[in-house]
């Protein structure tokens, strides 16, 4: 189950990404925002956020204007890993080494083409497991 949250900036880029998951077959849970009216991003964090730490959701994604402030609040709940991309090489690297459990993108930034290829490779690319990764993620909590 993946976790879904926007503010208007990232209202119509999620509405593509929704359908893609779709398309896939992939479950998600949809925490909003619902419409294009001005709101406030941390509230979406916020829920996708908890959704992920308390098990209800494996992974979340994230979209607000930039992707900047949706993710920086995000990254203050403890067990998060929010990680911004805007390109491919950075999606699956972020799932490689840093075991990222939420993607945030920025709906003024990255164009749907971009957008669901990040999608994809983030939600495919298995954690590497390896040693060196697992002791600097335990680093970051710590
Ligand atoms: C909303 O105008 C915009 O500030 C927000 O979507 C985001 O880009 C903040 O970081």
């Amino acid at each position: 189950m993946i976790a879904l949250g926007c503010d208007h900036g990232g209202y119509e880029l999620m509405q593509e990404v929704i359908m893609h998951l779709e398309k896939r077959g992939i479950e998600y849970k949809n925490f909003g925002t619902y419409s294009k009216e001005s709101c406030d991003y941390p509230e979406f964090a916020q829920a996708v956020a908890h959704a992920v730490t308390d098990g209800v959701c494996e992974k979340g994604i994230l979209i607000c204007g930039t992707g900047i402030g949706i993710s920086i609040a995000a990254n203050k709940v403890p067990g998060i890993r929010a990680a911004l991309c805007h390109d491919c090489f950075s999606a699956k690297a972020t799932r490689e080494h840093n075991n990222a459990n939420i993607l945030a993108m920025g709906g003024r930034v990255v164009g749907a083409g971009l957008a669901l290829d990040i999608v994809d490779l983030f939600l495919d690319t298995p954690f590497s497991e390896d040693e060196r990764h697992i002791r600097r993620i335990e680093k970051i909590e710590a």
